[in-house]
């Protein structure tokens, strides 16, 4: 089987400040997507990093009394510590200050911009959000406010700059409805589409300014042969994507390899910098353009925006700390729909991790491995033509006639398993968390229909076959669940101690976890 290629990005995080629940969800739910293509074969290459120019971090480090170099690198030290605690399998991390990898490609799509005569100067008057770091027009502030912000936006008149985006405008434009850029989730285009059409009346899409004046304290990338000019932060930021795979280096063979992304995972936030400006640059360079864009919602705690003055912000640390890794990856691939805000308190979390890991998952997976100890000693052996039906589904199956062996992965996983990997494929991690979590329904059941812990006292032999088929399933679960929660699928697979044999027939020699899997809160 040809092996495919799978790239896939999240944005690259501000170096001013500490990753809260929002930047987690981006981070774990790319995390997810880039295990389970390796996990499938897919040569994979997951990108993620700190985005480090620009005003807002020179201010922030003023703020601390540090400079702006000293003030990332203490902040992406921070940053890569807490990638680590999610246990994010990213390949590489990208830095926007290192001159070594970053630079030289920016510079070269710089260059590439001008060779197609898409860069002029011009004299940029209007309004400047820093937090955003963005131009903004009057047009988009509420009571004279970005509504992202919250903050009176600064008035500017400098020389800079500018890039033909409406050059490029129609061509996107026929490139979303084509669905040849496509934006997941749909409701999404309409959107981009609807920024183009108020563009073209005037409004947003103008040509944009790509470079701002020099400052006092210089910290950006230099514009080629304009020493007092450098490159606009997002401009930077975007090229990111490219130079990270060696895009403008000789060593390029990961740009050749990997480029376009397959797909690359943002916030709703920043959608229009990666649906206009992004594709823009790159037809201009004449590269080709990412598949897919995966937008998500963002975080809210108790309905209301994550904020410090309002002392509700969320940290992943505290809910690591409370109950493991693996229950916050568990509620970020389950609980939260992609496309839509999500509400996260401590005791919504608390409710889902006792109803779904300490009750549902962790209880069947205790007591499986308990009855296989106390009636086998641990050794349950079987084959999947052995297993008995689901009982409630027994008349089901009868209807559609004579079939050849009534085995458990017919019966219960046949269809989850397919529809676990359409949902994964789709990118729509929660449904596939879904069937997953059918699948521990239909094993609960299964224990209901059987009662091995009666059965067991009249026939040994049946009752070897239903645990070997509940021993299955859990095997198939922790199949399943290795992306989303990679500590917790490894567990549960060394428990069962499955040794597959020749003829495709599994005896697991499984233990009993000294502690439950999740312990009840
Ligand atoms: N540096 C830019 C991205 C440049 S990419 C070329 C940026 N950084 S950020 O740190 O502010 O945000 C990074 C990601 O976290 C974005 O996808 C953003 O949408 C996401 N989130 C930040 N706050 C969030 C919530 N409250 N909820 C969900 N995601 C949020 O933007």
């Amino acid at each position: 089987m040809d092996t495919k290629k799978f790239y896939i990005t999240t944005p690259i995080f501000y170096a001013n400040a500490e990753l809260h629940l929002g930047h987690t969800y981006t981070l774990i739910l790319s995390d997810i997507l880039a295990r389970y293509h390796r996990g499938i074969g897919d040569e994979t290459f997951f990108l993620t990093g700190s985005d480090e120019h620009g005003d807002k971090i020179v201010r922030a480090a003023q703020k601390q009394d540090m400079g702006p170099q000293a003030f990332v690198n203490a902040n992406v030290a921070k940053m890569q510590e807490l990638i680590k605690e999610l246990n994010v399998s990213n390949d590489l991390f990208i830095r926007t200050s290192d001159k070594e990898h970053h630079w030289q490609g920016v510079t070269k799509l710089w260059h590439a911009l001008e060779e197609a005569g898409d860069i002029y100067k011009g004299i940029y008057k209007g309004l400047y959000c820093v937090g955003c770091e963005a131009f903004i027009t009057e047009k988009e502030l509420v009571e004279g406010k970005c509504v992202n912000h919250d903050s009176v936006p600064e008035k500017i008149e400098e020389e800079n700059y500018f890039f033909k985006l409406s050059k490029y405008a129609p061509e996107i434009k026929r490139l979303l409805e084509s669905g040849e850029l496509k934006i997941t989730p749909k409701s999404k285009v309409n959107e981009v589409i609807a920024l183009i059409e108020a563009g073209e009346e005037g409004g947003v899409l103008n040509d944009v300014s790509i470079s701002r004046p020099e400052r006092a304290i210089p910290w950006g990338i230099p514009v080629p042969n304009e020493p007092n000019q450098l490159m606009y932060v997002w401009c930077d930021a975007l090229s990111n994507y490219i130079t990270a795979l060696g895009y403008g280096r000789k060593d390029d063979e990961n740009f050749k390899k990997f480029w376009p992304a397959n797909v690359q995972v943002l916030g709703k936030d920043i959608l229009r910098f990666h649906a206009l400006l992004w594709p823009a640059f790159l037809l201009s360079a004449k590269l080709p353009l990412p598949q897919e864009l995966l937008v998500h919602g963002f975080v809210t705690s108790g309905g209301k925006k994550m904020s410090k003055t309002i002392g509700n912000v969320l940290s992943p640390g505290e809910f690591i700390s409370e109950y493991g890794l693996d229950s916050l990856r568990y509620y970020l691939a389950r609980e939260v729909s992609t496309g839509e805000d999500w509400d996260l308190t401590r005791e919504k979390f608390k409710e889902v991790y006792n109803a779904n890991l300490a009750n549902g998952l962790g209880n069947l997976v205790s007591r499986t491995l308990k009855m296989a100890e106390q009636y086998f000693e641990g050794e349950v052996k079987g084959d999947t033509t052995s297993v008995p039906p689901l009982r409630t589904r027994i008349q089901e199956v009868e209807a559609l006639g004579d079939l050849p062996g009534l085995t458990l992965p017919y019966l219960i996983t046949s269809d989850i398993l397919p529809r676990y990997h359409v949902h994964m494929t789709a990118y729509e991690v929660n449904k596939a968390a879904d069937a997953i979590w059918e699948l521990v329904g239909h094993l609960d059941q299964f224990v209901t229909d059987y009662e091995p812990f009666k059965l067991i006292k009249t026939d040994k032999e049946a009752t070897e076959k239903v645990l070997w088929g509940l021993l299955y399933g859990l095997r198939e679960i922790s199949t399943m669940l290795a992306p989303m929660m990679p500590e917790t699928a490894e567990k549960i697979s060394e428990l069962l101690g499955a040794k597959v044999g020749k003829e495709g027939d599994i005896t697991f020699s499984s233990n009993v976890p000294s502690e439950p899997l999740f312990m009840r809160k």
